[in-house]
């Protein structure tokens, strides 16, 4: 019986984990998992309510940790998570994604002798001034078990002279959950809340803190966004982030006054699900988005110079089109028109088992 800890820290670690705990729950004779909520992200929309869409456990532990600069969050769960793993002595302990929780549980469990398997592991952007980027670099470096998404997630960490034996190419876990709550999600009431007909609105996320935390290039976005919701309806959930820093730079007005750009609280799993899974088109700077949008065939522009995930560019329905507002324009308007080509391949092993191929490597080791 293997004991694993599972970390999840901020929002979009919850749909990675979910299916690995629900694997592990189910393959109870082979697994003691238990759940550690950092408490990077807090806010019931940003947490809780994943708990009950994704049918996630209650963490055992929550660290409380809270929102603070890159440094004292990381350092405050690192030392609070090392009393966790000296307490619980686990076998093994599973860190997804890149957030700071990430890279802090994994280093705390280096330090220990601790056996960290990293889930979503290989992906590089080449941007070492997105924080993400370094914590990918430095998890991958340290984690002994590396479960890439993509065949170019493996190629990158063998040109870093990470040796096969390391890496288990098992697809992408995040499209577990999307496969399993799809139906759910477009009951959701969320569109006729809205007010919105399905394939007739775009979807829009935002909360890089290269496109938000910045003055110029938040307002070229908008820029952008006044005339593309003049065509059709922008639904926006505002990241708290996004949200104070609009007040901030005082876009408020601007964005009040584009009458097709409708700002909404952040959704649950499930209503955001049902949202976008209905749109004509979906405007984002995530990185699960570029994802989901590939596997559910919806034309994504994604609002940065560069992905950690070209396989959704490559293969599936993701176009990079940066922050320049007549790029960002022009692809929406060739996207309703259809005159936006893309391909349209669900890439390998995104199909809805990885968290099982997860498990079964974490036996074999
Ligand atoms: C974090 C991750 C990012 C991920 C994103 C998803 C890092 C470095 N970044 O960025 O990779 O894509 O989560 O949301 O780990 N806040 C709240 N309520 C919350 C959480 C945050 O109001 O529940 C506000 C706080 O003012 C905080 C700010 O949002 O200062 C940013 O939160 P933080 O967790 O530092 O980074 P994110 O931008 O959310």
């Amino acid at each position: 019986m293997l004991k694993v800890i599972n970390v999840v820290g901020a929002r979009p670690n919850f749909m990675k984990v979910a299916p690995i705990m629900e694997a592990m729950e189910r393959r109870k004779r082979e697994f003691a998992p238990l759940v550690v909520h950092t408490g990077q992200h807090y806010d019931s929309m940003m947490s809780d309510t994943f708990f009950s869409d994704l049918e996630i456990p209650q963490p055992s532990i929550h660290l409380k940790v809270g929102s603070a600069s890159h440094a004292v969050q990381t350092a405050a769960v690192m030392e609070r998570f090392e009393p966790v793993v000296l307490e619980k002595k686990p076998d093994w302990v599973l860190v997804v994604g890149d957030v700071n929780s990430t890279l802090a549980c994994a280093l705390v469990c280096a330090k220990l002798g601790v056996k960290v398997g990293h889930v979503e592991a290989g992906l590089r952007s080449r941007d070492r001034t997105m924080p993400e980027e370094i914590n990918r670099l430095l998890t991958d470096q340290i984690a002994q078990l590396l479960f890439t998404p993509s065949e170019d997630a493996g190629e990158n960490l063998r040109a870093e002279g990470v040796g096969d034996e390391r890496i288990r190419f098992v697809g992408n876990v995040m499209i577990d959950s999307l496969f399993k709550h799809l139906a759910r999600a477009k009951e959701s009431e969320v569109r006729r809340n809205l007010g919105v007909s399905d394939q007739e609105y775009a979807v829009l996320t935002l909360h890089r803190p290269s496109n938000v935390d910045d003055a110029e290039t938040l307002g070229r976005i908008v820029d952008a966004l006044e005339e593309i919701s003049d065509r059709l309806p922008i639904v926006f959930p505002v990241h708290p982030r996004t949200r104070k820093t609009i007040s901030e730079f005082g876009f408020g007005d601007r964005i009040k006054k584009a009458k097709g750009l409708r700002l909404v609280e952040p959704l649950g799993y499930l209503d955001f699900l049902g949202l976008f899974s209905q749109s004509r088109l979906v405007l984002t700077d995530s990185g699960g988005l570029q994802e989901e949008t590939t596997v559910l065939g919806i034309p994504c522009l994604t609002l940065r110079e560069n992905t950690e995930r070209p396989i959704t560019v490559e293969q599936g329905t993701n176009t990079i089109v940066g922050t320049n507002p007549e790029k960002i324009t022009n692809a929406a308007f060739a996207a309703l028109n259809g005159s936006l080509t893309t391909s349209r391949q669900v890439p390998a092993l995104w199909d809805g088992h990885t968290a099982d191929r997860i498990l079964d490597a974490l036996l074999e080791n």
